[in-house]
């Protein structure tokens, strides 16, 4: 029997966002090796312009600065978001948690809803557990749907990631193709229309 795919699934396209602004970040370069080994049907595409994100500012809300637009467009219309963060002072940095601030206001709120995973690279050995953690805290709070697992930590990131692009540990590249599998799957089960959930006012019952 042959069969006929009439609606073929339509590509999932998941914004990577790197929470280090340094030219060869091990964070940017974990984002590329994972779009490199991305499976068929996902697309990932980094966002590199964090640096033009103005530091928050509730004065500013009303008249947003061209950088935050722009952020705020490319997560609105991502199926999904893939976060590298590194580890500055057992948290995240503050480049993410200004761009997650931008992100997560108004009604119109990019984040609620929104299908993500989080991963991270750092040079010591504890590759970002206590980032990870503090990111994930602060994403709960945006009403985002944060991946539970597979999770990803990777420690001397130097010995991990290769210098030229392809030389990657070859363990690495199979546990970030995973994930980004996985990360496909927990979109298409979180359906996403964004929008956002509905809050539960204790003082109203
Ligand atoms: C660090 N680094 C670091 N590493 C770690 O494992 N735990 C930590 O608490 C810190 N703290 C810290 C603070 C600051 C201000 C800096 C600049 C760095 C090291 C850090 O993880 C390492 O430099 C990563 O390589 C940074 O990520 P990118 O820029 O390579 O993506």
């Amino acid at each position: 029997m042959t069969t006929t795919q009439i609606h073929p699934s339509p590509v999932k396209n998941i914004l990577c966002l790197a929470g280090s602004l340094r030219r060869n970040s091990w964070n940017r370069r974990l984002l590329q090796a994972a779009a490199d080994c991305a499976p068929d049907g996902i697309k990932l595409t980094l966002f590199d312009e964090l640096a033009d994100v103005s530091m928050f500012n509730e004065d500013d809300e009303h008249d947003l600065a061209a950088g935050v637009k722009q952020l705020r467009h490319a997560v609105a219309k991502a199926d999904g978001l893939l976060i590298a963060t590194p580890e500055y002072n057992h948290s995240f940095p503050g480049v993410l948690k200004n761009a997650i601030d931008w992100l997560s206001r108004g009604t119109d709120s990019v984040l609620a809803g929104k299908p993500m995973a989080v991963i991270g690279a750092s040079t010591g050995s504890w590759g970002t557990r206590l980032a990870q953690a503090a990111l994930r805290q602060v994403l709960t709070a945006t009403e985002a749907r944060v991946m539970p697992g597979p999770m990803l930590f990777v420690a001397r990131a130097s010995d991990r990631l290769g210098v030229d692009d392809q030389r990657h540990d070859p363990e690495l590249t199979e546990s970030l193709s995973a994930l980004v599998a996985h990360l496909g799957e927990w979109i298409t089960l979180h359906k996403y229309h964004g929008e956002p959930l509905p809050t539960l006012d204790p003082s109203m019952s």
